[in-house]
């Protein structure tokens, strides 16, 4: 064993992560340790051992908000509904101080384990709780945020990691709506998510001057699908792993849900909130 894989046991060991199993062995619940952007990341993955359920995200769209991000040194990040941490400790080059924040303890627990395995815990706060909560007060060059935005209509159970509650939105306008209050001049907030569009465009965009008072609010749309696709593959996805609802009840649900809010498209979409210097 390497030292680096000595003390990445200690840490996990630490944390009360594995190491049950017979024989010694580790037994993870679902983490994995994902090699990303020149650093290591404990994130979950369930396809990888199947049946937990992802408390801690790491995904395709994780990377892409990390490319989105300003690749200035010395900037202080806030990383907002961190996960694994991937934006605060692999997203920005030097920060100079970033705050990482989830309301899922589990995603605190991970964001200091992977400060240590990036070697990040001098410039690194993690902080649990809701939202801009644990920032009272605090402003920031840079807040990065991949909210929870697949749209899930009432009643069905979904995952709070992902859910964006029934138009895909509650958070982004959380988020939006407190951007303002945490941007120092010059800074900006940027945001991956999906939106829903209709015939008049997104369905946020009637609501992001009021929301947003102040800000600069661009969208640069990377990926487009008709809603009923969304539905299908989220009916799929749901189906085999929601007790007492089958495909044709979500797929009903998803299709009343999308006919209500006037939803043909799903555009995936780098949001720019930009508060001017
Ligand atoms: C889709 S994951 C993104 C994780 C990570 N930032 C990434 O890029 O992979 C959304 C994260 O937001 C967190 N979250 C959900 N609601 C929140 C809230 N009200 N306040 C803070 N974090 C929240 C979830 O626990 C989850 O870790």
């Amino acid at each position: 064993m390497t030292a680096e894989e000595r003390a990445l046991v200690a840490l996990l060991d630490e944390a009360g992560l594995g190491g049950d199993a017979p024989g010694g062995a580790w037994r993870t619940d679902g983490w994995v340790v994902v090699p990303l952007r020149g650093g290591h990341l404990l994130a979950d993955c369930p396809r990888a051992y199947g049946g937990h359920e992802v408390r801690v995200y790491l995904g395709p769209d994780s990377v892409l908000l990390a490319r989105a991000l300003p690749q200035s040194p010395g900037l202080r990040v806030l990383d907002l509904g961190a996960g694994c941490g991937v934006q605060g400790l692999l997203g920005v080059p030097e920060p100079r101080e970033a705050v990482l924040t989830d309301i899922e303890p589990r995603a605190a627990r991970f964001c200091a384990l992977n400060a240590e395995l990036c070697g990040r815990t001098d410039r690194v706060r993690v902080v649990l709780g809701d939202l801009y909560a644990p920032v009272v007060g605090e402003r920031f060059d840079l807040i990065a945020c991949l909210p929870p935005y697949v749209p899930v209509p009432d009643g069905v159970p979904y995952t709070d990691v992902a859910n964006g509650g029934r138009d895909g939105l509650a958070l982004l306008r959380r988020l939006l709506g407190g951007a303002g209050d945490h941007l120092r001049p010059g800074g900006q907030l940027v945001a991956v998510c999906q939106l829903l569009a209709g015939a008049d465009g997104p369905l946020l965009a009637g609501e992001v001057a009021t929301l947003a008072p102040g800000l600069r609010v661009t969208l640069e749309v990377f990926s487009r699908s008709p809603a009923v696709a969304l539905a299908a593959d989220l009916t799929a996805g749901l189906a085999s792993r929601v007790d007492g609802w089958t495909d044709a009840m979500l797929a009903t649900a998803y299709a009343a849900e999308f006919r209500r809010l006037g939803a043909t498209e799903a555009l995936g979409v780098v949001l720019r909130a930009a508060r001017p210097a």
